[in-house]
């Protein structure tokens, strides 16, 4: 069976601390070739950069979740262009918006998803892109800033959601969501995703796919959701699996 790639990952997470390395040696000899392990927060960056370093299949993203702005730093930009230097550091984020708790500082969150993007642009690096409960918005930003090479990730929005973001030169990338049985919405999203434009992820440790749902999520269970696209799309497990590989080593540069 051909090896996945993870492209979104959070392998820094306290849900691992048990038996992270033991895991990840597991992952890379049965069933994958690599992991792009997101850190989301200021006090993360460090636990990504030392999981690249441990490790020749792991890739690392660095960035401010909309959830991790409370008391950032002046120079947190600064912070971030550092990392972006080192050359498993292959995007930026996540990074976006997330409306779903009350309390959001919606201002605040706009500010640093555009500071973000920005730099990105200036550092020519791909970017993630987290959106929940907040569409409108996040569509606005992204159609005036413009990102060149830029995907949206964990992707339940609707058909048109999709095609917009599409139109906008984005990839999108599903995770375990798409196994859901209430996931008719993001079923028809994939539908109309060009096969040049998807991605795979698991969001690991959240979002296990069917049959592991409500399980602790890991890179291996991307077979899973992998298989689901394939029905969507009508290709083999396997080719659906090539495909989506082939299209993150594109977008990461890996
Ligand atoms: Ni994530």
């Amino acid at each position: 069976m051909i090896k996945l790639i993870d492209t979104h990952a959070h392998y820094d997470d306290e849900a691992y601390d048990e038996d992270r390395d033991i895991l990840l040696k597991k992952l890379f000899e049965e069933s994958v070739e690599k992991i792009i392990t997101v850190g989301c927060a200021l006090d993360r960056w460090e636990d990504t950069i030392k999981l690249t370093e441990s490790c020749e299949g792991i890739y690392g993203a660095v960035g401010i979740h909309p959830e991790d702005i409370c008391g950032l730093p002046d120079d947190y930009l600064r912070q971030i262009e550092e990392l972006a230097k080192k050359p498993k550091i292959v995007a930026l984020g996540e990074m976006g918006l997330d409306y779903h708790y009350e309390n959001y500082d919606r201002e605040m969150q706009i500010k640093v998803f555009t500071e973000q993007l920005r730099l990105a642009d200036r550092l020519n690096m791909p970017v993630i892109i987290h959106s929940r409960d907040a569409a409108q918005d996040t569509m606005r930003i992204l159609h005036s800033e413009k990102p060149k090479k830029a995907v949206m990730h964990c992707f339940s929005g609707s058909r048109e959601t999709a095609a917009e973001v599409l139109g906008l030169g984005l990839y999108i990338s599903f995770t375990g969501v798409l196994t859901f049985k209430n996931a008719k919405k993001a079923v028809e999203a994939c539908e109309a995703v060009p096969m040049d434009r998807l991605m795979l992820e698991t969001d690991c440790p959240y979002m296990a796919p069917v049959p592991y749902r409500g399980e602790r999520c890991d890179s291996s269970m991307i077979l899973s959701t992998a298989a689901k696209m394939a029905e969507i799309k009508g290709v083999s497990t396997e080719e659906m699996i090539e495909i989506c590989n082939k299209n993150a080593k594109v977008f990461f540069g890996i």
